[in-house]
């Protein structure tokens, strides 16, 4: 097995120094988070442009779950680029396109009959159930989304997506029409209160509050939530509460949208994370993983809530050939590959090594996830929680300086996503690597 991590020049090297140079001069400014000029990447291991070897803990931001430059995709890639790379499938037909659509609406969750969307990312996903939502009731204005929310930095998606101000500041006016409500954050419950004896109120709260007094609830089309709250930090809502949610929905006629943007894809060790909850949604976002590298997303909802005119919603790009063969190589692989096994059975090994730091490290408030979407949140003392935002920074920064390529979540928290298919020495070097991280940057903060 190759050495990894292997760090033989400080990051970043001259190399990478060089493009991050240009890239400050001539690149919009937008997320960036380590100073790492990649230059090739495989499997769970990632090469800068100096020679150093890291061990990839983001996958590309819940992208690569099967790994970067699977052999599979490659090929997919690479012959469909051959044969021909784009056509339009929003206006004509190929077969990669159908095969893909016929197939997801067969894995989207609940056995009713479903059509499909495709676009090119996350954001679009989140846009077309809006517009699914709104096309289906057009009495119906207001939508529901809750705080700490992901759901994309389109002026759609954004009129929902609240888990930073600084995604949404001086982007107003947004769409009208969201009400927030706040997400079952148990560690740091908005009400203060704690599961069970809390009786669900953040769910509840909703029905008997707010939508008889603020919020009719014959004017909302769609609730929108994220079945673990990815961005915002991981968050793993407690048992009912997503049962809770889908009947308050249902009651109402409120269409129920799941964004398994982040969470989808066999990272939690099912196909969609919403399966560990029981609820079937009518509408279902997925990207990311989908096309292992190539931009694609699918919208996923009941069929009869089908636009049904041409020309209320299409786009160019959605369904292009070779980001539906990327597509169809990624499932085959989940699925031959047994990639949900792998994520709860290596999920397993990354919790219990996280719970170990808790009971080493006072830093690590939280550990929570499921599978192989795991995090933990740094706190500054256990008993107020105050989180510990620059030490998670510090994390960062000696993670990138030790070859371990890791990415925060929420106001202090760093997510655990390393690929499905990561080897499981690579997995412990990794492990080891950012317990090192976590233990150095404590002693420092001291
Ligand atoms: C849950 C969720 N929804 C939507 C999005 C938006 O996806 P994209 O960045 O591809 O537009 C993200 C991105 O992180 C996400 O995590």
């Amino acid at each position: 097995m190759e050495k990894a991590p292997n760090i033989v020049v400080e990051p970043p090297g001259p190399k990478a120094m060089e493009i991050i140079k240009v890239d400050d001069e001539y690149l919009a400014t937008s997320t960036k988070v380590a100073k790492i000029a990649i230059a090739s990447a495989k499997g769970a291991l990632i090469k800068d442009v100096d020679g150093n070897t890291y061990i990839d803990f983001s996958s590309g931001v819940s992208v690569m779950n099967v790994g970067h430059c699977h052999p599979r995709i490659v090929k997919a890639v690479q012959e469909q680029s051959a044969k021909m790379m784009h056509v339009a499938g929003t206006d004509y037909y190929y077969q990669v396109q159908s095969d893909l659509v016929e197939r997801l609406c067969h894995l989207g969750p609940g056995d009713h009959p479903k059509k499909v969307f495709l676009s090119n990312s996350g954001t679009e996903t989140i846009e077309c159930a809006m517009k699914v939502a709104r096309w289906h009731f057009p009495d119906r204005k207001q939508f529901i989304a809750f705080t700490g929310a992901f759901h994309g930095r389109t002026m759609g998606s954004l009129s929902l997506t609240a888990s930073k101000t600084v995604h949404r500041e001086r982007f107003f006016p947004l769409v009208p029409g969201v009400a927030h409500f706040p997400y079952p954050y148990c560690y740091r419950c908005p009400y203060h209160l704690e599961h069970p004896s809390c009786g669900l109120l953040c769910a509840n709260i909703i029905k008997e509050h707010y939508f008889q007094n603020v919020l009719p609830p014959h004017d909302v089309a769609a609730l929108f939530m994220e079945p673990i709250q990815g961005e915002g930090g991981y968050i793993v809502p407690p048992k009912g509460w997503h049962s809770a949610i889908a009947k308050i929905a249902k009651d109402e006629g409120i269409l129920l949208v799941d964004d398994e943007v982040q969470a989808g894809m066999a990272r939690t060790g099912k196909m969609w994370a919403i399966e560990h909850f029981g609820v079937v949604p009518d509408i279902v976002c997925t990207a990311k993983t989908l096309g292992s590298g190539i931009p694609i997303g699918a919208t996923i909802f009941r069929k009869e809530l089908d636009f049904g005119v041409k020309g209320a919603h299409s786009n160019t790009f959605g369904g292009n050939c070779v980001a539906c063969a990327s597509a169809l190589a990624t499932l085959d692989i989940i699925r031959e590959e047994k990639l949900a096994e792998q994520a709860e059975m290596k999920g397993r090994l990354i919790r219990k090594r996280l719970e170990e730091m808790k009971e080493k490290y006072e830093i690590v408030g939280d550990v929570r996830g499921i599978g192989m979407m795991q995090a933990v949140e740094f706190v500054l003392d256990r008993k107020t929680k105050e989180p510990a935002v620059d030490l998670r920074n510090d994390v960062t920064s000696l993670c990138t300086k030790r070859g371990l390529v890791a990415i925060g979540c929420g106001r202090s928290g760093m997510r655990i996503i390393p690929p499905l298919v990561i080897e499981e020495e690579y997995l412990n070097a990794g492990l080891d690597v950012f317990e090192g991280c976590v233990r150095d940057a404590m002693r420092e903060c001291r």
